[in-house]
């Protein structure tokens, strides 16, 4: 195969899509690589380093090409295709990246226009078979990472319980508000740096994994019987309900130094967890990171990529947690793709198996349409509804149904 790796020019990414090592295992494998100029520097690998890996270095228009394997973490928007650099894509082309499809399903039809194949990353089904593949676990295993360390460096004090000579200085308190791979990262690095943490879900099955991180499972008297989807995700919870957890969480949230949001329901936006009331409710100089700033975060207060103080409670939205250790994003990132090109093409050539569960929930376009159900359905309620929004749904297209924000139908992302 011939395999494109260009330079990711959206704003605040540093991670590039393979990596020299991965790059080595592919020219191993016979396969042609070509990355374009600069592509790793941000992360830390520079031209010569993937050039002994056995790349060659090329501008944008060259590594897109006319044919083959492109591959990025995240893939071109509507914009990008207009560009001169992409005017070739079509039929020969197979696109591997995040398309962001459930979100933004607008780019999937620009995609189908193209009449390349597309693989979003983000489909690739949570099955055993497929973890190797995941790069949404790898991505929220670093950034659930960073978000702990961001806290701990705004926080006016340090973590752990430390008995010295000027007295003893007490833990600081961290809560985490799902408890899915971000979150026990969270819980994790937290409890290792010194923090006594506390964590909720509303997933029954996320509180033993809370406690076993050797944290407290804050138990709440909320009625979740249908907290879980059959394929283990959360699913959308009522407005009683959040209101519920609302008031049930604050004293847990008015106790805490620091809150790191991380509660989400695939292709959904992100349910609101900490009001501003409850804010309010926080000693000043307490630091909140909501994770989920990209769907409308997890906090009233949130504001993506900006810094909000309110009553001395400082709030930080990142959504360029895993580019912050890009090295290691970026490395995981790289296992992850050769991992899924080795099931596409394990005789060297792309093989696409419908009959394959992995390849069919992971093709988002094909042959000049929308291959993926329930991407499908999202763009046809678009197409029918304009003024209803854009239904979501679950990654299998069989999920909940959602009044989504307007801004999800612009195609106006952290674009370059
Ligand atoms: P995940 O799907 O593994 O976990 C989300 C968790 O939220 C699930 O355990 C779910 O049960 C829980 N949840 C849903 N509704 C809830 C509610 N009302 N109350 C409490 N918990 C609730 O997702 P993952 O991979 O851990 O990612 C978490 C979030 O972090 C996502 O929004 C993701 O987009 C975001 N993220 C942000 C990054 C950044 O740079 N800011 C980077 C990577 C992920």
């Amino acid at each position: 195969m011939r395999i494109g790796v260009p330079r990711e020019n959206r704003r605040r990414e540093r991670r590039v899509a393979i990596t020299p090592t991965g790059v080595a295992a592919l020219t191993a494998a016979s396969h042609q690589v070509s990355v374009e100029v600069g592509a790793g520097l941000r992360a830390g690998f520079d031209d010569a380093d993937y050039r002994e890996a056995g790349a060659t270095i090329d501008q944008r228009a060259g590594v897109i090409g006319t044919d083959g394997v492109i591959v990025q973490i995240n893939g071109p928007t509507a914009e990008d295709l207009a560009e001169r650099e992409w005017r070739h894509v079509g039929a020969d082309h197979l696109l591997v990246a995040q398309h962001d499809p459930l979100w933004r399903p607008k780019r999937a039809v620009a995609l189908a226009e193209t009449g390349a194949t597309s693989l979003s990353l983000e489909l690739v089904p949570r099955i055993t078979r497929a973890q190797t593949m995941d790069v949404l676990s790898s991505t929220a295993t670093v950034a659930g990472y960073e978000a702990v360390l961001l806290a701990a460096s705004r926080l006016p004090r340090m973590l752990p319980l430390m008995m010295t000579a000027a007295g003893t200085v007490p833990p600081s308190r961290f809560v985490v508000l799902g408890a899915g791979v971000a979150g026990l990262q969270a819980i994790a690095t937290a409890r290792r740096l010194g923090a006594v943490v506390e964590g909720f879900d509303i997933r029954p099955a996320a509180m033993e994994q809370i406690r076993s991180l050797g944290a407290k499972a804050i138990e709440l008297d909320l009625e979740v019987s249908a907290a879980e989807s059959s394929s283990g995700y959360a699913v959308e919870q009522t407005d009683a309900q959040i209101q519920r957890q609302h008031e049930l969480l604050t004293p847990h949230i008015a106790e805490a130094d620091a809150v790191i949001t991380t509660a989400s329901v695939p292709g959904a936006a992100s349910p609101e967890l900490v009001t501003t009331a409850m804010v309010s409710a926080m000693r000043p100089g307490s630091v909140i990171v909501d994770m989920a700033a990209e769907r409308g975060g997890n906090c009233r207060l949130t504001e993506a990529d900006e810094e909000v103080v309110h009553d001395g409670v400082v709030i930080l939205g990142p959504t360029d947690l895993a580019s912050r250790a890009a090295t290691t994003a970026s490395q995981m990132f790289s296992n992850n793709i050769l991992a899924l090109l080795r099931h596409l093409a394990p005789d060297g050539e792309p093989v696409l198996d419908f009959d394959d569960e992995i390849i069919a929930g992971t093709v988002l376009t094909h042959g000049g349409a929308i291959r993926h159900a329930g991407v499908l359905a999202l763009v046809e309620t678009a197409a029918t509804d304009p003024g209803a929004g854009i239904r979501t749904g679950s990654p299998d297209g069989l999920g909940a149904s959602h009044q989504a924000p307007t801004a999800q139908l612009a195609e106006t992302e952290n674009s370059p």
